[in-house]
């Protein structure tokens, strides 16, 4: 979502817990995130798309007057839209077909090497219109609102040609002025090599560097640049060209990092001091020491290793301990990860990364908008704030991650404009 909408007032009472997540104004770290400013029995004024006031519903039903429309929450939780700061949310086609093979044995990687995989996206993404991709990527909005998400990242990469990568991103542009959800561009033109450079690498890296960065700096399409560093995608030597290049051009910069190896893509996001360092299932203790030295934020996703088959999740308590800022996010996309679900994402970092409740909360709210350059704006409920923010059709809010399988929303608000209503039978 581009602008602001509306300007009318109006109150949310009676919110069992309403989760702040007020704090310092700057991301989590340790102890703090779990610190996630629960008020018993809150509510909220919301005035001209932003938070006026939170407080208690006594000390809210003090401050409004008859005139004032006011939503009873019921008793349920109230906490901020989730932010979710990795996804690939634009593509054409499915890989259900890779899935199936997956169940019967193959792996991500050999499905890759016989030009499946990525490639096998692009294919389909390059033979798509705007149109198409806007069309297929209102339905992921859709899904995505419906679990709670009011914010997303959007890489480009299946493109992987000038104009396919620019047609990604014009799609995604349309998306965010076009549905209520609100997409943050990255450019991600360093996604594979495409099959018709495969002879020639160098001069893929060329066309990233000469052609594609400045075009889509000068029409201003993306916010960050990423790169998948993995060995048989790009080398950390390549990697670091490209990052490079791309903060010339003021973009910020993420990575894949370490996700299929340990392939040294968490020092080298340390060296390029980026914004983030993503996936990181193979990092070590080293490379945590020197994200934690850089300052260069952890988003974790364990929805890939989960629909990938593996066990092999991220460190995050080790990261959470040396003082990482982590961030939680769904990875969606055809291949490694297709959940649009924040609330799948709180039951596996429960249940496989030891992270409670209130940590992954605050890893898929505040510390995601920090690590997206929104801290200042989104993921927490404070005066001043854009008011994104969902009610859960629960009492306690450790729920949203206990329960898995079902979505909790039960309305959801983008700058104060509720988005969809859920009936609650009984
Ligand atoms: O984050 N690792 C690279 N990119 C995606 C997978 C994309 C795909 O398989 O289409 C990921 O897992
Ligand atoms: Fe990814």
């Amino acid at each position: 979502m581009s602008s602001e909408r509306k300007s009318r007032t109006f109150a949310v009472v009676n919110c069992s817990q309403l989760l702040t997540l007020a704090g310092p104004q700057r991301p989590r770290v340790g102890a703090e995130l779990r610190e996630i400013g629960i008020i018993n029995d809150g509510g909220l004024i919301v005035r001209g798309g932003r938070i006026e006031q939170v407080g208690t519903s006594t000390q809210i039903k003090s401050r409004i007057d008859s005139d004032t429309e006011v939503v009873d929450a019921g008793g349920r939780v109230v906490l901020p839209g989730f932010v979710d700061a990795h996804t690939h949310p634009v593509f054409a086609g499915t890989r259900a077909g890779e899935f199936e093979e997956r169940s019967s044995g193959a792996t991500y990687q050999q499905i890759a090497a016989r030009g499946g995989g990525i490639q096998s996206t692009v294919n389909q993404t390059r033979a798509a219109s705007v149109d198409d991709l806007v069309s297929t990527g209102r339905r992921y909005a859709e899904w995505f609102l419906r679990g709670g998400t009011t914010t997303v990242e959007a890489k480009s990469g299946y493109g992987l040609s000038l104009e396919d990568e620019i047609k990604m991103l014009r799609a995604i542009k349309r998306l965010d002025e076009e549905t209520p959800l609100r997409y943050i561009p990255t450019f991600l033109g360093a996604h594979t090599i495409p099959k018709e450079y495969a002879a020639r690498r160098d001069e893929y890296i060329s066309l990233i560097i000469d052609e594609m960065l400045p075009r889509i700096a000068q029409e201003k399409l993306a916010e960050f640049a990423d790169v998948f560093c993995e060995q048989n995608v790009f080398t950390t030597d390549e990697s670091w060209k490209i990052l490079s290049a791309a903060r010339c051009h003021g973009l910020g910069l993420r990575m894949h990092a370490d996700q299929l190896s340990l392939s040294g893509g968490a020092k080298l996001a340390a060296e390029l001091d980026t914004i983030t360092a993503d996936h990181l299932e193979h990092t070590d203790a080293e490379g945590i020491a020197a994200l934690k030295s850089a300052g260069v934020q952890p988003v974790l996703l364990p929805g890939s290793v989960y629909a990938l088959g593996s066990t092999h999740y991220p460190a995050a308590r080790e990261m959470i301990d040396a003082g990482l800022a982590v961030v939680l996010a769904t990875d969606f996309n055809p291949g490694s990860s297709p959940t649009p679900s924040m609330t799948m994402i709180l039951s596996l970092a429960s249940t496989h990364m030891k992270m409670t409740p209130a940590e992954s909360i605050t890893a898929a709210t505040v510390n995601a908008a920090y690590s997206l350059n929104r801290g200042a704006q989104l993921g927490s409920l404070e005066p001043g704030k854009i008011a994104d923010f969902v009610v859960h059709d629960c009492n306690d809010y450790r729920e949203l991650a206990y329960f898995f399988g079902t979505e909790h929303s039960w309305q959801v608000y983008c700058a104060g404009e509720p988005q969809i209503t859920r009936i609650k039978s009984g």
